[in-house]
């Protein structure tokens, strides 16, 4: 008997199965429309594809001036947060099979639409940018790294995940209602420093959020950690910064 006769049979993989995918994308042009409108594509696509490989079909396939915004496809720079069957999410993190073969896609609420599924994102960083998210620490470092025991780590672990997306800010009701309003991305991002042990602009950016503007807007409707694709327990993450604020301690 030779060697070959003793392997197992190998079977060729099935093939995937193709669906026909339909995908009504809320569209806007600027030189063009005087509103936004609906218009629908019908592509083809598996179970295993994601939103943005159906996007990608329809704009290479269908119509070239489809615009939404992707770049790395992996989950990773937060770049193509849509509005997907109604809930916030990232385009390049949905599977067909997860959210169905008629899909809605809008641009994400509460920042200008600048075309199609584009938003105008500077409100959003500049929000960002208002909370000073980045370490403060004048002192000299000398040699040695500034150390930082693990369980200091821990304090802010969960808030270094950000990728900036605005899902969560762009899903709260108090935004759309307010664009004043901080928003959770940058509350996130004060939380990321606020708890870092090696940082010492806490007290101005608790000042900078005890504001109008700040985190006592926020109403715990959860729709921010709902909508975070990292899983950040971003409510849990505001109301440690309130309790900050509260009681003068990080
Ligand atoms: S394209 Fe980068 S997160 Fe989706």
């Amino acid at each position: 008997m030779t060697v070959t006769e003793d392997r197992p049979e190998v079977k060729a993989p099935a093939a995937a199965e193709v669906f026909d995918v339909e995908l009504k994308i809320k569209r806007y042009n600027p030189e063009t429309d005087t509103k936004p409108h609906w218009e629908t594509f019908v592509v083809q696509a598996e179970g295993t594809d994601r939103v943005l490989d159906a996007l990608h079909t329809a704009k290479w396939e269908q119509d070239g001036t489809l615009t939404f915004r992707r770049s790395c496809a992996h989950g990773v720079c937060g770049s193509d947060a849509m509005v997907i069957n109604g809930e916030n999410g990232l385009a390049c993190f949905m599977l067909i099979k997860d959210v169905g073969t008629k899909i809605t896609l809008e641009p994400i609420r509460g920042l200008p639409v600048i075309k199609d599924l584009v938003v105008d994102m500077e409100p959003f960083f500049a929000q960002y940018r208002s909370v000073l998210p980045y370490l403060i620490n004048t002192g000299d470092p000398g040699y040695k790294e500034r150390y930082q025991s693990s369980d200091d780590r821990e304090r802010f672990d969960d808030t270094t995940k950000c990728i900036l997306c605005a899902a969560c800010t762009t899903s709260c009701p108090i935004y759309w209602g307010n664009s004043s309003y901080i928003g959770p991305a940058a509350i996130v991002n004060a939380h990321r420093f606020i708890f870092d042990s090696r940082d010492e602009g806490s007290a101005e950016r608790l000042d900078i959020l005890n504001e109008r503007s700040g985190v006592w807007k926020c109403r715990t409707a959860f729709n921010c950690t709902e909508a975070c694709p990292r899983g950040i327990k971003i409510t849990q993450a505001i109301q440690e910064v309130k309790r900050a604020i509260l009681f003068d301690r990080v």
